[in-house]
C-alpha cells in the first residue's frame, strides 16, 4: 500500500513556551505557528500564556500584547482593528477569519493560530498574497464607463440598482474564503477563487459600468470560473457574512443567459 507523508520541512515541531506575568489571574494559552525564512529551521508552534484580565477581548489584542511584551519578532499583518482593512486574516481555532473580529471568549481551550492555509508563508502568520493580488488585478476592479460623468455630478443609480451591490461592496479582500476553498487549493494558478470572483461580480452587477459583456467574456473560462464546484466553504468562513458562492453562481447565470 502506498504511504504518503509531508515533506520534512512542512512539519512543525514544538517550540518555545512563554509564561504569563507573575500574579496573572485569568491565563489562556495561545499556540502560534512560527516560521522564518532567515534560518533553516522547520516551522514550530510557540506557546504564549496571556493574562486575559490585562488584554483586550479580541484575538488581535492578544497578538499585539504578545508582540509588545513577550516576543517582538512575532510577525503578522494588521491595520484597522475594525474588520475593514482585511489584513489580519489568519486561521484561528481551525477557521479562516479576521483576528480583530474573533473574540477570544469564542474559542474553547488553547487558541491555535496558523497562517491562511495553502499559501506560501512569508514569515509566521503572514501569507504571500502575490498570486491573489495578480488575479485581482486581472479582473480590472474599477469602473469602466464609456462616457465621463456629467460635469460636477456623480453617476446616479436608482435605489434598486444600488441594492444590487449589497453583499458585494462589503468585501474587505481578506482572502479567508479563497484559502478555505479546496478548488482554489488545487488550482490557484488558474482558478480565480471566491474572493476575486466576488469582486468580478461586483463590477458586473454595477449599473454604472459599461463593460459587462467584456467582463463576462473574460470570465467565461473552464478554469478561471468553472472550477467552482459549490463546495461553499467560502460562505461558511467569510468573517463579513458574505456569500461568494452566490456571486459565482450569478456570474454563471449571467453568462448562460446572454
Ligand atoms: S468574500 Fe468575505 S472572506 Fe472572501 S475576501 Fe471578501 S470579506 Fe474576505
Ligand atoms: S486589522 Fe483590519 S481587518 Fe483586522
Amino acid at each position: 500500500m502506498a504511504e504518503f507523508t509531508l515533506p520534512a520541512h512542512s512539519k512543525f515541531t514544538a517550540g518555545h513556551s512563554y509564561k504569563a506575568s507573575e500574579g496573572a489571574s485569568d491565563v489562556r494559552v495561545f499556540q502560534i505557528y512560527r516560521w522564518s525564512p532567515d534560518d533553516d529551521e522547520n516551522p514550530r508552534l510557540d506557546s504564549f500564556e496571556v493574562d486575559l484580565d490585562d488584554c483586550g477581548p479580541m484575538v488581535l489584542d492578544a497578538l499585539i500584547k504578545i508582540k509588545s511584551e513577550q516576543d517582538s519578532t512575532l510577525t503578522f499583518r494588521r491595520s484597522c482593528r475594525e474588520g475593514i482593512c482585511g489584513s489580519c486574516s489568519m486561521n484561528i481555532d481551525g477557521t479562516n477569519t479576521l483576528a480583530c473580529l474573533k473574540s477570544i471568549k469564542d474559542v474553547e481551550g488553547d487558541v491555535k493560530i496558523f497562517p491562511l492555509p495553502h499559501m506560501p508563508v512569508v514569515k509566521d502568520l503572514v501569507p504571500d498574497l502575490s498570486n491573489a493580488y495578480r488575479q485581482l488585478a486581472a479582473i480590472e476592479p474599477w469602473l469602466k464607463a464609456d462616457e465621463d460623468a456629467p460635469e460636477g455630478e456623480e453617476r446616479r443609480q436608482s435605489p434598486e440598482q444600488r441594492e444590487q451591490l449589497d453583499g458585494l461592496w462589503e468585501c474587505v479582500l481578506c482572502f479567508s474564503c479563497s484559502t478555505a476553498c479546496p478548488s482554489y487549493w488545487w488550482n490557484s494558478e488558474e482558478y480565480l477563487g471566491p474572493a476575486v470572483l466576488l469582486q468580478a461580480y461586483r463590477w458586473v452587477a454595477d449599473s454604472r459600468d459599461d463593460k459587462t459583456d467584456e467582463r463576462l467574456d473574460a470570465l467565461d473560462d473552464s478554469f478561471a470560473l468553472y472550477r467552482c464546484h459549490t463546495i461553499m466553504n467560502c460562505a461558511k468562513t467569510c468573517p463579513k457574512g458574505l456569500n461568494p458562492g452566490k456571486a459565482i453562481a450569478s456570474i454563471k447565470s449571467e453568462i448562460a443567459s446572454r
